[in-house]
């Protein structure tokens, strides 16, 4: 009689204490305490054995039916805080579809990218393959072949960003026109590629000069090339950029890589060549260096100077880019600034 009264108490207070958990790991708790291996009903039923003999069977089996509720009722609330717990997150968790979505950040191409692919469907149109090549170089490729001895003020440590001081001629290339001997190298006339990349130069920094920058270059070889046929090339190239009725205008100047050389201007087409702002009151933009493939660069890479001719031209793409959009500082380009960047999103 004792013992049943004394299962019947714990039962209550067990179905109270679990009616009231209201949390995974107080449900946790309770079955320890009642169920556990030291929990109160399993405690009772290894103490059966000091009940006198015949209260034995009755007492075990109010125990273990006691045991079988117990854990029925702890499964069954295990489960339903469970699913509210379920339910509750997934309510937090709720994403309503109504509400208008937060438009993505879309990155797109860098104005001098832009440039770059524009150059290369341009001059791809007139036969020009895009090649590129190492902005790291030798004083071989960046200097020598290029008829640019030793002692040329070019070679100064001033002008070139030497990547190597142990006395090995390394540098960041100056300029694209490597890439005129590496081309001429590797193979036979007719040769027609353009090469866009970086150029570094020791520079101080202003409004016009920046350490690095893009150029492209161009170069043509084949038998009987003529000035005519670069004339006629950069002329498609800024009647492609500038619109339908620019001219060319070529000034002697000097590069050791050409002969002769020429610098090369397109007329303004802003002010139509009268003098304004863009042009500063010249008429002419000035686009790039450009010549005849000097013999000496021809033979440099073993072609025969008396059965092929070629022409080259270099040009700065900030440069380009600056003369039609009105860009007044070349430091914008490298500068980050997504404000500079963004207006040249569109289209
Ligand atoms: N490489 C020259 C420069 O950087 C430009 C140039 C290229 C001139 C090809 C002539 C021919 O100034």
């Amino acid at each position: 009689m004792v013992v049943q009264e004394s299962l019947g108490s714990i039962r209550e207070r067990a179905l109270a204490e679990l009616n009231a958990a209201d949390d995974l790991p107080e449900i946790e708790r309770w079955e320890r305490a009642y169920l556990g291996a030291r929990g109160e009903v399993t405690l009772f039923l290894r103490s059966l054995g000091s009940l006198p003999t015949e209260e034995r069977p009755a007492a075990g089996r109010a125990a273990n039916a006691l045991k079988v509720e117990l854990a029925a009722a702890h499964e069954g609330r295990r489960r339903g805080l469970a699913a509210a717990d379920l339910e509750r997150r997934l309510a937090g968790d709720a994403v309503d579809v109504t509400l208008p979505g937060r438009a993505p950040l879309v990155g797109t191409a860098h104005p001098v990218s832009r440039m770059i692919d524009e150059l290369s469907e341009i001059f791809a149109l007139m036969g020009f393959q895009t090649v590129f090549g190492p902005e790291v170089e030798t004083g071989r490729y960046n200097f020598d072949l290029l008829n640019i001895p030793s002692d040329h003020p070019a070679r100064d440590v001033w002008d070139t960003i030497q990547v190597e001081t142990s006395g090995a001629e390394i540098v960041l290339r100056t300029h694209t026109s490597p890439m005129q001997a590496r081309t001429m190298e590797a193979t036979e006339p007719p040769v027609r590629v353009v090469v866009p990349g970086r150029a570094y130069r020791y520079e101080a920094q202003d409004a016009s000069h920046e350490w690095m920058f893009h150029q492209l270059e161009g170069l043509a070889v084949d038998e009987r090339i003529t000035m005519a046929d670069l004339k006629g090339v950069l002329r498609e190239l800024a009647r492609q950029l500038f619109g339908p009725e620019r001219r060319i205008r070529f000034r002697c100047d000097f590069f050791p890589f050409v002969e002769p050389g020429v610098d090369f201007a397109v007329d303004c087409a802003i002010c139509g060549g009268k003098g304004c702002r863009v042009c500063k009151q010249t008429g002419w933009l000035e686009m790039g260096g450009a010549g005849m493939v000097h013999p000496k660069v021809l033979g440099g890479v073993g072609y025969d100077p008396a059965r092929y001719s070629g022409f080259a031209f270099g040009l700065g793409i900030e440069r380009l880019i600056m003369m039609r959009d009105g860009v007044d500082d070349v430091r914008a380009f490298a500068g980050n600034d997504l404000r500079f960047l963004r207006q040249f999103a569109g289209a």
